[in-house]
């Protein structure tokens, strides 16, 4: 199979040699004569094998190589040395070259070489395109779903994942929070080190601090050793703060400082620790409000919410709903060496109808409820419990107004309702009316709506 051939040197004749060593073969050689034009190239087209030399003026060969490493599917990189320098290329193996050959080249080997790295490339873009083909299909490990609601966020992990960037996770109790962390943690170049997730409002103040930072010996009553904290056992890797909106005001002071320098102390300790931690924080509050009201410092919300990630509540993708129940009942059967059962027509538009208050956790556990009540194989709208059965169709997303009605009643009776379809959310009701939090408020308070 003919696989397209960059070839990179800085020096003419030698250029014009390798070009002539694969002259009579049935590859496509594109050739350059120095890094900058390589990358040029590499980024215009789809270069299966590259050959360069390591030696040249400007980005020599390892820039080369480090460029192609950040392509995916990578080609694969051939690195050629001058005597002398095998070291480097016993580097640039490390970095990830495909392999390496000294100069002056032998053709023959140098075309073996050439058709294995081909071979190598074409394996590594088919698994690349299979992957791609289950990710379309699945999502993004463990996240089921494929709602134009789940395709923005798994765009949005996919694209803010492998970046080091804080992110913000906000999203209704049980809506896959700490999914997305795992997600984006998976994502990145820290996939292979720690994902420590801390939570936040299980832990009185006084824990937390320690938890967060450890603690010296003898630094308060039972701290009877040292204990390093998740900041120290994150590093290189990824912390996620659950529940971020829960934590003091005394205690944000503290995690802004370590935002802004990147070094923490022990409680008892004086000691700075240099920390390179990815940060994640998560909270179903509304943050701006909570800022509003003064719970929660301005100044730590604007540095965690450099990147904001919504989970979308379930029923905002109702479609999600079929294919995640049978998600679950596929878990729990085979966690019970059972048969997977069907859902009926009339369970699935049940649960569709049901609007769902604890989101995707509820689902899971109406399911695994289900399921081990569950006679025979098919789960019919009876088998569901009551509260699901109950809610024979869902809140109506549209207002019946009467012709006449004052203005001002049906600017209440529209405010309410968007409000009660935001469950309150006061930010999100401005959102979605077009209006700022401000004005919104004012109207609140004008035409005497609820508080
Ligand atoms: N898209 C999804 N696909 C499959 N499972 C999901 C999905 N979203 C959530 N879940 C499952 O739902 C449950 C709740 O998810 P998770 O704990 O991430 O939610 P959360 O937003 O952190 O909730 P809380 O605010 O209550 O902490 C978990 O069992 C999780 O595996
Ligand atoms: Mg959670």
């Amino acid at each position: 199979m003919p696989a397209n051939l960059l070839l990179i040197d800085d020096q003419p004749d030698v250029l014009e040699g390798l070009r002539l060593a694969f002259g009579r073969t049935d590859n496509n050689v594109l050739t350059a004569a120095n890094g900058e034009e390589a990358i040029h190239i590499l980024n215009s087209d789809d270069v299966d094998v590259v050959v360069t030399d390591l030696r040249m003026d400007g980005i020599d060969g390892l820039g080369v190589l480090r460029h192609a490493l950040t392509l995916n599917p990578a080609p694969a990189v051939i690195i050629l040395t001058a005597h002398g320098t095998i070291e480097s290329a016993v580097d640039a193996l490390k970095e990830g070259a495909f392999d390496y050959l000294t100069k002056p080249v032998n053709v023959k080997e140098l075309r073996v070489l050439v058709e294995k790295a081909a071979e190598h490339r074409r394996l590594l873009r088919e698994n690349f395109e299979l992957r791609q083909q289950i990710d379309r299909r699945f999502g993004i490990e463990g996240m089921v779903g494929d709602s134009a609601e789940m395709q923005q966020l798994y765009q949005m992990i996919r694209q803010v994942g492998p970046t080091k960037a804080t992110v913000l996770v906000q999203g209704e109790s049980g809506t896959g929070k700490e999914l997305v962390a795992r997600a984006l943690h998976q994502m990145s170049p820290r996939a292979r080190k720690d994902f420590i997730p801390v939570h936040c409002a299980a832990l009185p103040e006084t824990l937390l601090e320690s938890e967060l930072f450890g603690h010296e010996r003898g630094a308060f009553t039972g701290a009877v050793s040292r204990r390093p904290g998740r900041f120290e056992v994150a590093n290189n890797g990824t912390l996620f703060l659950d529940e971020i909106g829960e934590i003091p005001l005394s205690m944000q002071v503290k995690l802004l400082r370590v935002l802004e320098q990147r070094e923490i102390q022990r409680v008892g300790g004086n000691e700075t620790i240099k920390v390179d931690v990815r940060l994640i924080v998560a909270t179903n509050r509304d943050l701006e409000e909570e800022v509003a009201e003064g719970r929660f410092r301005e100044d730590l919300y604007y540095r965690l919410k450099v990147v904001q990630i919504v989970a979308p509540p379930l029923r905002h993708r109702r479609s999600d709903i079929p294919v995640l129940a049978q998600h679950f009942l596929a878990e729990f059967a085979r966690e019970n060496g059972r048969s997977v059962p069907t859902l009926s027509r009339d369970a699935v538009e049940a649960l569709q109808a049901y609007h769902w208050p604890g989101n995707v956790r509820e689902l899971r556990n109406i399911m695994e409820n289900t399921f081990v009540f569950l006679q025979g194989d098919t789960v019919g709208a009876r088998d569901l419990p009551g509260a699901v059965k109950s809610e024979k169709t869902a809140p109506s997303d549209t207002l019946a107004i009467p012709m006449g009605l004052p203005l001002e009643e049906v600017e209440t009776l529209y405010l309410k309702r968007t409000l009660a379809a935001v469950d309150g959310n006061r930010t999100r009701a401005a959102e979605a009316l077009g209006i700022s939090r401000r004005t919104l408020q004012r109207r609140i308070k004008e035409l005497g709506i609820e508080g």
